[in-house]
């Protein structure tokens, strides 16, 4: 299963959580792009570009779905970046698996992110706002659930995931 959501909406708390429940490795994929670049993601927007860094999250996206030669993308967790579906790829892979996504009010998500080092986090509200209305209708295509967070409590937000995926 994969979750998706902009940047702040607590893919990988509720990940961790969600991983422990079910009994189910968790795969982070920004945490997989930094150990398989060996550098933090600031770092590869800087020297490498976006491009590069969308490329290799297309590419470890498809292989965390696949599991790898002759297993199943079934029974983990897969935490997303807040970018990956900006892929046409990516976003057809994720609506053939379990894709959650957990929304969040923007100005809360703003908030969230202020100071976090995200690269494209900095930028003023305006852009924030704008970056989030044109990603919402990808991540509203790619998910079989929306979770509105609510700025609830992650566990409670892992247990609607958890009672969806067992339903
Ligand atoms: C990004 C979100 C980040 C990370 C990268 C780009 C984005 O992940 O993948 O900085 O484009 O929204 P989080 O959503 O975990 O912050």
């Amino acid at each position: 299963m994969a979750l998706v959501g902009f940047m702040g909406s607590g893919k990988s708390t509720v990940g961790r959580i969600l991983a422990r429940k079910l009994g189910w490795p968790l795969l982070d994929l920004d945490r997989k792009i930094e150990a398989h670049e060996r550098r933090r993601i600031p770092e590869i927007f800087e020297s490498s570009g976006e491009p590069y860094f969308r490329e290799l999250e297309g590419r470890l996206l498809e292989e965390a779905l696949s599991g790898g030669p002759g297993r199943s993308g079934d029974r983990r967790v897969i935490a997303c970046g807040g970018g990956v579906v900006l892929g046409e790829r990516n976003r057809k892979l994720l609506r053939e698996a379990a894709t959650v996504f957990l929304r969040e009010d923007p100005r809360v998500l703003y908030r969230r992110t202020r100071g976090s080092g995200r690269p494209l986090g900095t930028g003023s509200r305006e852009e924030f706002e704008r970056r989030y209305a044109g990603r919402l209708p990808y991540y509203e295509e790619v998910a079989g659930l929306v979770v509105d967070c609510d700025r609830r409590p992650p566990a409670r937000v892992a247990g609607e995931v958890a009672s969806w995926l067992n339903g």
